[in-house]
């Protein structure tokens, strides 16, 4: 049923959400396989115009920002040890390009959309990797997010010249003097002044002495003069995302994070992640409690009945690649499903650790209670939208499960996958995003063309007053 339209078009009530797209500098995100489905292109990842395509068009349909992901090593696990050979046909997160050099390009040919770029604290160093948000920052006029991952891939530490990974908590340690060093101590936030760099023609000075500064960090991990090498962008520091839902990952995000990225099979376990987050972010930092977004991720098929999208749906289904995905579950969970044969239910056998993994993810996936966990079944589950729970439907079945799981859990929004690239999105822009507007879901018009990032989610560039890096502003 509809809901009553205020003066902006809009339902008062309700708060509208926030839709991101979930992609991947890659063939195979999240549907291995699927890239060689007639309709999509991904195989096209490594061409600039891919790219801007999908920005000029995700811009156009009013999506709030394009969100990609990375990894810096092949999942390698199943078949394994360090075997690439079974991800290779599906291109299952490999070969994967680096995310930010996409950014100036697509900001060119766009004015609204947010980029938000996965980086590791893990791995690269931080005055670098400043200087490179700052440029993009700069570039793209502001539109810029920094996506704070720590990792989880020991192809990726041996490939950092590490035997195995910095282990969990230490990692989470590693990325909170990675923040100080970023914003706190202080080459966002407290490098430069803001009128350091007047482009004064008739002093001849382009930046002022006194109004740049030394930093001189030294701490356990990191020992960081500076001063910050970029002049400050727009945002100074960008906007922050992080994903990341551990004990350790989930104290990062309340006290860092602007925006989260959470994962969960059911709006029940969401909810528990996301009060957990609030709760820490309000109780332990003094933050507003609409000072942190939070997303989970959403694979939709859509069409125009319920019967079109289940026959969407069998048609992806037949173009999966279940090495790819098996591949995919052993890079995420580190289990090797191929020392096991086709019919043990890995609720109950292999090591503990196997079946913990197994029974903790099966438990939370609906209506899998009677029905076995076996190799064949994970990979079936895993071949379109991967882990990320999956709504199949007509417009009104699909945003009826979208208000359902955001009521429940109390996100702001979705992490949208696509299984096929063009495709997934344009079907949400045909389908769902009519149907949202309608009950006043999703925004009507654009706030501010060319709002920086933190403008759209905050309405103001700069760290809010509330948020820790703020205190480390040099005034
Ligand atoms: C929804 C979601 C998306 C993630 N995306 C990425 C990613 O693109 N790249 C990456 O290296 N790690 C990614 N991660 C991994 C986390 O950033 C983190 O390194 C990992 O989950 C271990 O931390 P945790 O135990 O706190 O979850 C993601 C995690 C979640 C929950």
């Amino acid at each position: 049923m509809a809901t009553p339209n205020n003066s902006n078009g809009t339902a008062a009530s309700k708060k509208q959400f926030i839709l991101n797209a979930f992609v991947m500098n890659t063939p195979g995100h999240l549907s291995p396989g699927l890239w060689r489905h007639p309709r999509n292109k991904t195989a096209d990842y490594n061409k600039l115009s891919f790219w801007t395509s999908l920005a000029t068009y995700l811009d156009n349909v009013g999506f709030h920002a394009m969100f990609i992901a990375d990894v810096l090593g092949p999942y390698d696990v199943y078949k394994g040890p360090a075997n690439v050979d079974p991800i290779l046909a599906a291109g299952a997160q490999f070969p994967v390009n680096d995310p930010l050099y996409l950014v100036p390009a697509m900001a060119a040919v766009t004015k609204n959309i947010i980029f938000g770029v996965t980086a590791s604290t893990t791995y690269d160093a931080p005055y670098a990797h400043a200087r490179r948000f700052s440029t993009v920052d700069h570039l793209a006029e502001g539109r810029v997010a920094w996506n704070i991952v720590t990792s989880y891939l020991d192809s990726a530490a041996r490939n950092f010249g590490l035997d195995t990974q910095v282990e969990h908590d230490e990692r989470y340690r590693i990325a909170e003097e990675y923040m100080q060093v970023c914003y706190m101590v202080m080459l966002w936030e407290g490098s430069w002044k803001d009128d350091a760099a007047p482009r004064d023609t008739k002093t001849g000075q382009f930046a002022v002495a006194g109004k740049v500064r030394q930093i001189n960090h030294e701490g356990k991990y990191f020992k960081v003069p500076g001063p910050h090498i970029c002049e400050p962008s727009p945002q100074r520091t960008p906007f922050l995302f992080q994903a990341g839902t551990s004990k350790a990952g989930t104290e990062f995000g309340a006290k860092h994070a602007e925006a989260v990225f959470v994962g969960g099979q059911t709006p029940e376990k969401i909810k528990d992640s996301v009060d957990a987050l609030r709760k820490t972010a309000a109780e332990k930092y003094g933050r507003h409690h609409d000072h942190l977004k939070i997303l989970c991720g959403m694979t939709l098929v859509v069409d125009e009945t319920d019967e079109a999208a289940q026959k969407k749906l069998d048609d992806f289904l037949s173009y999966g690649d279940r090495e790819g995905a098996l591949g995919l579950f052993g890079g995420w969970t580190g289990v090797d499903l191929s020392k096991y044969t086709d019919d043990e239910d890995f609720r109950f056998v292999g090591t503990p650790a196997i079946q913990s993994i197994v029974k903790r993810w099966s438990d939370t996936v609906p209506g899998s209670e009677g029905l076995g966990w076996t190799k064949a079944r994970i990979a079936d589950f895993l071949l379109v939208g991967g882990m990320i729970p999956t709504i199949v439907g007509s417009p009104t079945t699909v945003v009826d499960e979208l208000e359902r799981w955001a009521s429940i859990s109390g996100v702001d929004g979705f992490n949208l996958t696509h299984v096929v690239n063009p495709g997934s999105f344009e079907d949400i822009a045909e389908f769902v995003i009519p149907e949202l507007r309608k009950r006043g879901l999703f925004k009507t018009a654009v706030k501010k063309e060319g709002a920086t990032a933190r403008e759209v989610f905050f309405g103001q560039s700069h760290l809010l007053d509330d948020h820790t890096g703020s205190q480390h502003k040099w005034k």
